[in-house]
């Protein structure tokens, strides 16, 4: 089954127009596999500069600009918030949506996140739905259990059908800035079970569906992880501030399977 792989970059509420620059040079001189996609998710005022950055070097076949976050409304009295029209005009195609960031500190629900994922297919922008479980969940077997209790209701909200143009990262919460990473078996497990998860509702969506992994991906660590059979990419957050351990992580992405 071929599936897109996808190494993405989320910046988080780091970064520069200097790193904007030189993250666009250095992803211009590698050699992609076929079938990668390399998403770079900096912070909103450095979309504009990203996307031109990436149309000067002629980047636009294997890069794309992802924004971080979006607002589930169209416009009118939200102050700081960016619409997804807003994206656009920013040449933005990607956005990462359900973060555990934007979860556990903005006190973000699954259920506005479901609504923020119908915002983003409806521009016709592509949502990066971030799912995973907290240290005290795993330890208590409740993995599956918040798993599925993310994804439903973006099913409930969109329909299955429209998870062909949503890609998924697991990113397990206590895996994210503190160098623990998930062993790929462990990854491998949990991938497969959100594939069996999407698969009660379609197998053929949940067979194309790419699903990403996330949480202390590096050089070091990235070309086991996306060996594994059911693990598509990754969303890499400290390691893609440095360009060229970024760089050697969109490397290791497996090309068409
Ligand atoms: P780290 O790679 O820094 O652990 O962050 C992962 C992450 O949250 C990406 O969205």
């Amino acid at each position: 089954m071929k599936r897109q792989s996808i190494v993405a970059a989320n910046w988080k509420m780091n970064g520069s127009f200097g790193l904007v620059t030189e993250m666009s040079q250095g992803l211009a001189s590698l050699k992609l596999a076929n079938d990668v996609t390399v998403v770079v998710c900096p912070s909103t005022p450095f979309l504009t500069a990203l996307s031109d950055a990436f149309e000067h070097e002629n980047m636009s076949e294997h890069v794309s600009v992802g924004a971080q976050n979006v607002s589930e409304f169209e416009k009118g009295a939200y102050t700081g918030e960016v619409s997804t029209s807003m994206l656009q005009a920013c040449k933005v195609q990607y956005v990462i949506l359900g973060h555990s960031e934007r979860r556990a500190i903005f006190n973000e629900t699954s259920t506005q996140v479901a609504h923020k994922v119908k915002a983003a297919l409806d521009a016709g922008l592509i949502p990066i739905l971030c799912v995973g479980e907290s240290e005290a969940e795993r330890a208590a077997v409740q993995t599956e259990t918040v798993l599925a209790s993310q994804l439903q209701p973006v099913i409930d909200e969109v329909g299955i059908e429209r998870f062909s143009h949503i890609v998924i990262a697991y990113e397990p919460v206590w895996a994210i800035g503190t160098g623990k990473t998930a062993s790929p078996a462990m990854a491998q497990e949990t991938h497969e079970f959100i594939r069996s998860f999407l698969a009660k509702s379609d197998e053929k969506i949940a067979a194309k569906t790419s699903i990403l992994y996330g949480g202390s991906v590096n050089a070091k660590n990235c070309e086991e992880l996306f060996a594994q059979a059911d693990i598509d990419g990754g969303l890499i957050g400290g390691a893609s501030l440095k360009v060229d351990e970024f760089s050697v992580i969109c490397l290791a992405a497996k090309g068409t399977q």
